[in-house]
């Protein structure tokens, strides 16, 4: 199945302010939002275009041919590789995984396909999910499992694959699936019980929190004064650090200081908790929990 794009009118009429304009698309993916950011630009416009994954990079240099376009292999946390000084009229984050990432089964990300335990999105470097689960303490598995997944039985599971460990590796997705699945014997789930380990185990795979805050910090100082930086969640642990960045960033000074009028506000909120329509979400189930944020540098 073809990534379906999310909030995609909204988020490029919020983004696009100056059709002659600098952008950056952090998160290609599979080229929806850069192709429809690209369709608004004039012929002086450009857009840069990153992802750290290889498959979506390879993917965009075939898709796109448009000398106003231009995509490189590289994480939110280098894009002062590329970008130095404040030069940008407007980001775009759409965060998460693409559809394409759960379909293709050699990646590792779904519990429904078998495959060797990876879950990188740069597979060029990083440990895969593979070696790092056998061979994690038992407590940190734990830790991971509430505190990126929300999971109630993080112990439990933590326990179990200790314990299923301890008679043979973990290699595959299914073999993980079954093992969390079994601290849930009796009970009827609308959704697999494996979804919230899996989201766990992916965000902390690729550091997910650490590169978004790394990379909200060095979009907006490359942004131009008056550019705007859109942002799009699917969890709640991303979408509340890009609200506690932005308020820090929105009032900044130190709190002890009492607030006057040489207050340097950095950036002013221009929408928050935007969601898809019903009928987006009908036609693409998987824009259900998206939320997006707009910021506009001052
Ligand atoms: C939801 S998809 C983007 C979909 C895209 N907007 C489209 O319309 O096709 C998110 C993409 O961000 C990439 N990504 C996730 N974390 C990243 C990071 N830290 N740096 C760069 N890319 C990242 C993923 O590899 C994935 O391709």
């Amino acid at each position: 199945m073809l990534h379906i794009p999310v909030l995609l009118e909204e988020s490029i009429e919020f983004l696009i302010h100056d059709i002659d304009g600098v952008y950056l698309d952090c998160t290609f993916g599979r080229g929806g939002h850069s192709q429809a950011i690209l369709n608004k630009l004039s012929k002086f416009g450009s857009l840069t275009s990153i992802d750290k994954d290889l498959d979506a990079y390879n993917y965009g240099k075939n898709l796109i041919d448009d000398e106003r376009h231009s995509i490189h292999h590289k994480s939110f946390s280098e894009i002062d590789d590329i970008f130095t000084k404040e030069s940008i009229s407007g980001i775009l984050f759409d965060l998460g995984t693409c559809s394409t990432h759960f379909d293709d089964a050699t990646r590792g990300f779904s519990f429904n396909k078998d495959a060797e335990l990876d879950m990188r999105f740069d597979q060029s470097k990083g440990i895969k999910l593979r070696d790092w689960i056998n061979n994690a303490e038992e407590e940190i598995i734990s830790e991971i499992l509430f505190k990126y997944g929300n999971e109630k039985k993080s112990r439990k599971i933590a326990n179990q694959i200790i314990q299923s460990r301890s008679k043979a590796e973990i290699k595959t997705t299914l073999e993980l699936a079954s093992i969390i699945q079994s601290v849930f014997p009796d009970k009827k789930f609308k959704i697999n019980p494996a979804t919230k380990s899996f989201q766990a185990f992916r965000i902390f795979i690729n550091d997910e929190l650490k590169e978004l805050q790394d990379g909200l910090i060095k979009a907006s100082k490359i942004l131009n004064k008056g550019g705007l930086i859109v942002i799009i969640s699917f969890h709640s642990l991303e979408d509340r650090l890009v609200k506690n960045f932005f308020k820090d960033e929105i009032v900044s000074y130190p709190k002890d200081i009492p607030v006057n009028n040489n207050v340097t506000k950095t950036f002013n909120c221009i929408a928050k908790k935007i969601k898809p329509s019903q009928e987006e979400i009908a036609k693409n189930p998987r824009s259900r929990s998206a939320v997006m944020r707009v910021f506009q540098k001052l």
